[in-house]
């Protein structure tokens, strides 16, 4: 018997597509991140997050399919991330994470992972 992971024990894609379009749809309202994400393509940039996302914990390797290694530091090089960004998008990650029916200690591996991730990713100091 092969042990389930933690993309499977969530709710698979269901629930990573919960997760994602409810924090895009509070970055679509952030006045701080809406202006970062490409204007007309807030759709893409959730599609590219769900399947990292998805395959980060676990699941098909779709991302890597389309969109080559991951690179997030490179990635995100062209983003102005200061700690107010960073703030804003852990802002908007916590209330989807909150949102999903799951466990609370797999909630709790999410978010660390999220917060971990996103400190990663900053590349700028404070003004
Ligand atoms: C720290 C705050 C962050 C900010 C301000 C930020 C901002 C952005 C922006 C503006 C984009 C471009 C949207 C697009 O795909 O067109 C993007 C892409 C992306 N972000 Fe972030 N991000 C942050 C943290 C994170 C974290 C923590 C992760 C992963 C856990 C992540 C994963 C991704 C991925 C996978 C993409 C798509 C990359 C690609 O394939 O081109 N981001 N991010």
């Amino acid at each position: 018997m092969t042990k389930e992971n933690f993309y499977q024990r969530i709710g698979g894609e269901e629930t990573f597509e919960q997760l994602v379009s409810h924090f895009y749809a509070l970055v679509s309202l952030d006045p701080i991140l809406r202006p970062m994400y490409p204007e007309d393509d807030l759709h893409g940039a959730a599609e590219r997050l769900m399947l990292f996302l998805m395959q980060y914990w676990g699941g098909p390797h779709t991302y890597s399919e389309m969109r080559g290694h991951p690179r997030l530091r490179m990635r995100h090089a062209q983003f102005p991330i200061d700690s107010k960004a960073r703030d804003a998008w852990l802002r908007c990650m916590k209330s989807a994470v909150t949102e999903l029916e799951i466990s609370e200690s797999d909630r709790e591996e999410l978010w660390n992972y999220l917060e971990m991730a996103a400190q990663s990713l900053v590349n700028m100091a404070d003004e």
